[in-house]
């Protein structure tokens, strides 16, 4: 048995994540969003990105339904699939923070040990953002059917129905969607980056 059985080696690039980030004049960092489905993610997420971008920034989305399409599609929405899904975009959000990019993710990762762990994977420029509504405001929303759906028995394991969700206990951001409206969340969302010097290499 060697110490290395898969013959891997990491090749070491002569450009460097901080070269990228000076050519951008940003940091690379992750925005991680959760919380329940109808709570606001994927609204506040593109939000802000819109914003980043119209202030000269390179930002990208990773939303749950598009990464379920592909590179996840073949997971479903057991705990371990949940796991799974999460891990994979923590690699992939890890991957374009070296590329220096402001990455804003949009997943229920309803598991704190899941969000742990990414936040171990992607190191320091890591920023929870919990997008907070009663349960009661999300399933009124219901923007795309899925609590009547799953109220109707249609949809196994929905997260706050039939699946739990873990609330962060320590976010960097706490955002009440059912009392502050989307400006005033994505104002904070920006501050908060500026305010962590994200917005200078
Ligand atoms: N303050 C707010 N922030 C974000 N979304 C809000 C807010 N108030 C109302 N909404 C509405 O709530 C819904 C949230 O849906 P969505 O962003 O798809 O949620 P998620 O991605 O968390 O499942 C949208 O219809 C949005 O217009
Ligand atoms: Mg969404």
């Amino acid at each position: 048995m060697t110490s290395n059985p898969r013959n891997l080696t990491r090749h070491a690039g002569a450009v460097l994540r901080r070269d990228r980030e000076r050519l951008l004049g940003q940091r690379g960092a992750v925005i991680w969003f959760t919380g329940l489905s109808g709570s606001g993610k994927s609204t506040i997420a593109h939000a802000v990105e819109q914003r980043l971008t119209a202030g000269g920034r390179l930002t990208y989305v990773l939303d749950g339904d598009s990464i379920r399409h592909g590179l996840c599609k073949d997971l479903g929405f057991t705990p371990a699939d949940r796991s799974e899904n999460i891990r994979r975009v923590g690699e992939v959000a890890a991957l374009l923070v070296d590329a220096g990019v402001l990455v804003l993710t949009a997943f229920i990762s309803p598991y704190g040990m899941d969000r742990q762990r990414v936040r171990e994977i992607v190191g320091t420029d890591f920023v929870e953002v919990f997008v907070d509504a009663p349960l009661e405001v999300c399933e009124g929303r219901d923007p795309k059917g899925l609590y009547r759906r799953a109220r109707a028995g249609e949809i196994a394991e929905f997260t706050g129905i039939s699946a739990p969700y873990e609330p962060p206990e320590h976010p960097d951001l706490h955002l009440r969607t059912g009392s502050q409206a989307l400006a005033e969340c994505v104002t904070a969302v920006h501050d908060l980056i500026a305010a962590r010097g994200l917005l200078r290499a």
